[in-house]
């Protein structure tokens, strides 16, 4: 067993467990963390019988308390109806101050539950239990919590950060490949904005295993040394993420390098209606582009953006606009980005292999060729 990471920012400091079967240990660390009122464990509902059951057991075998409720899968979850759900739930059940909501599942179930945990009650304690691969590297850790809104997601929200983060591995092996796959790219990308050696350990994984056509099934019982490798890559994309926050929880610098990506990833998904691609995914699409920029702007040369691609290749990830989309559109919707500042676009434009840079100077017309791409771009 290894140490925990540790989150420290100016308000908190919590403990980010990275292992397989870390999910068995939450009675004891919730006793340890003087977590003793009631639970409210919210679950999405894709893993409510394999992991959510399981774990309200387990945690009344131990004695405490534990109310659960399940949210259906999917972005549509990170909405008013949804959080109103979760307040009508605890509130008609007496929720009090010292107790704990439980988000286990992917990124939207612990947006929408850490919001939800955030407000109640003017705030109560949250944990962090991710199940899939993307919230595990990312949306887990931070503090990060909130709702979509019509007009633009996560706009509705506030940093509430966690007492505890548990990811366990193992639950890695239930996960639907196609989201496994979109969780790589928040894993590559935390090699390219700051760990070279993160990359690199990328490259030789992708080199032994074929990620988009074998899922975990059967992991990690049947393959103990990969479980060990795949869990200490996730560590280390973890460690990139607490990093970042520990030195900017609130986004005042660093932590929008974070954003990687994310500037056309978030427009793509805005266009084609959330969903329809997943946010990894879009998140790679979003990547190619910015090292495109970058590359027409003399910031990195080729080498970089053709090893990206490649990499993403690897992992099932695919870097290509998807068809019809109106480039005009996808560069008016990056100015709705919540990183706009005074109507400049921020863009986090990789230098190298484990290096960002922040630029608010992309001219309009090196995004439009960014993004201009044929199929077999
Ligand atoms: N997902 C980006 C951040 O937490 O800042």
């Amino acid at each position: 067993m290894q140490d925990p990471l540790i989150v420290t920012t100016s308000t908190a400091s919590y403990p980010v467990v990275v292992e397989a079967g870390a999910l068995t240990s939450l009675p004891g660390r919730l006793a340890d963390l003087g977590l003793r009122g009631a639970l409210w464990l919210v679950c999405d509902a894709a893993v409510a019988q394999a992991y959510g059951e399981p774990l309200a057991a387990r945690l009344r075998a131990a004695g405490f308390t534990v109310h659960t409720h399940g949210v259906p899968s999917g972005e549509a979850s990170k909405c008013a109806d949804e959080l109103w759900r979760l307040y009508d739930w605890m509130i008609g059940g007496a929720v009090e101050r010292r107790d704990a909501v439980l988000a286990l599942g992917g990124g939207v179930v612990g947006d929408l539950a850490g919001f939800a945990a955030a407000s109640v009650l003017r705030g109560i304690a949250v944990v962090q239990l991710p199940t899939t691969l993307l919230s595990m590297v990312d949306a887990a850790v931070g503090g990060k919590t909130g709702v979509n809104h019509a007009l633009g997601k996560n706009l509705i929200g506030a940093f509430h950060q966690p007492r505890l983060v548990l990811a366990d591995t193992a639950a890695l092996a239930t996960l639907a490949p196609r989201e496994l796959r979109a969780g790589w790219a928040e894993v590559v990308k935390h090699g390219v904005i700051s760990d070279a050696g993160l990359f690199a350990e990328l490259e030789e994984l992708a080199a032994a295993h074929h990620w988009d056509e074998r899922p975990l099934a059967g992991w990690p019982d049947q393959d103990a040394e990969l479980a060990l490798r795949l869990t200490a890559i996730i560590r280390r994309a973890v460690a990139v993420k607490v990093g970042v926050v520990s030195r900017d929880e609130r986004e005042q610098g660093e932590r929008i390098t974070l954003n990687y990506g994310h500037t056309i990833g978030h427009a793509v998904e805005a266009l084609i209606g959330y969903g329809a691609l997943l946010h990894g995914e879009a998140v790679a699409i979003g990547m190619h582009a910015a090292a495109r920029i970058a590359v027409a702007m003399g910031l990195c040369d080729e080498g970089l953006l053709e090893r990206q691609r490649r990499l993403l290749a690897a992992y099932g990830l695919a870097v290509t606009m998807p068809h019809g989309l109106d480039p005009e559109a996808v560069i008016a919707t990056t100015l709705r980005d919540k990183k706009v500042q005074a109507r400049r676009v921020r863009w986090v434009l990789p230098t190298a292999i484990g290096s960002v840079t922040v630029r608010d100077d992309v001219p309009e017309d090196l995004v439009r060729e960014a993004i201009a791409l044929r199929a077999d771009a």
